[in-house]
């Protein structure tokens, strides 16, 4: 585990990581090298063109998938050398996603879809109804805790699947396009619930948006271009 010269340690660090997959005789690089590192309450906004690699990079980067080569550290552990159950734990207990089409459980209400992964946890740290209430009051759905997803707006939608991404109290939270699926009166909410969440509780946030306005609520944003990110200079030139 390495950490910065004032000793932080990164919450996330991607090293050198690439991804090549076939396409029928030729094999595709969707990634050519990516470094990064995200420490602690930091917001990091990834941005870059249709195709550049983003939701494959931010799918590296939360286990969902391994990279060809390189390595990816979470809280200091490298996630690519991880057995399928160790790295179902990790995830379960140091990541939270929220995808673009939100991905609930349609047949489980608000509150059960963010009980959900406090239930799967290993040693769960809270007690899932009562998290899972205090959570969705937060998010400012008080009043459709009990509502199905089919019951709900996109953008509540949206703000559960939220909820749900923090129920074990994350270091790190990964969002896809979190207001891509959304207009703009239901973006504007869930852009607002996101930074008031990530102010009452620190988490680390790496977010990938073509939305200018959840770029401007970040504090560093990086560009991806053909599976490569810029240099800071280059994104602002
Ligand atoms: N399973 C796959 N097999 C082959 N190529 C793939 C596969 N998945 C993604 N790709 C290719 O990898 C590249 C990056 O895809 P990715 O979904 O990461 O892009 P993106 O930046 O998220 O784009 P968007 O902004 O449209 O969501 C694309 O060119 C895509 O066609
Ligand atoms: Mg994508």
């Amino acid at each position: 585990m390495t950490s910065d010269g004032f000793g932080r340690t990164p919450v996330l660090r991607a090293v050198n990581v690439t991804k090549e997959l076939p396409l029928g005789a030729e094999v595709v690089r969707i990634l050519r090298g990516v470094s990064l590192e995200v420490y602690k309450g930091e917001r990091v906004g990834i941005i870059g063109p249709s195709g550049s690699g983003k939701t494959t990079l931010l799918g590296l980067m939360g286990g969902l998938d391994k990279p060809t080569s390189g390595m990816v550290e979470i809280d200091g552990i490298d996630i690519s050398r991880l057995s399928e159950s160790r790295l179902a734990e990790v995830r379960n207990e140091k990541i939270g996603f929220v995808f673009q089409f939100f991905n609930l459980v349609p047949t489980l209400t608000a509150l059960e879809n963010v009980m959900l992964p406090i239930e799967f946890a290993r040693k769960p740290k809270f007690h899932p109804r009562r998290r899972a209430a205090e959570l969705l009051d937060l998010l400012g759905l008080k009043d459709q805790m009990h509502h199905r997803p089919n019951q709900l707006s996109g953008g509540q939608q949206q703000r559960v699947a939220i909820a749900r991404a923090l129920a074990n109290n994350p270091p790190l939270l990964l969002a896809d396009e979190p207001t891509g699926n959304l207009d703009t009166e239901a973006g504007k909410v869930v852009l607002k619930a996101l930074a008031d969440v990530q102010r009452e509780t620190g988490t680390t946030v790496v977010v990938v948006t073509h939305d200018p306005r959840v770029a401007e609520q970040m504090d560093r944003v990086l560009t991806l271009l053909d599976g490569q990110l810029l240099r800071q200079a280059e994104a602002f030139a």
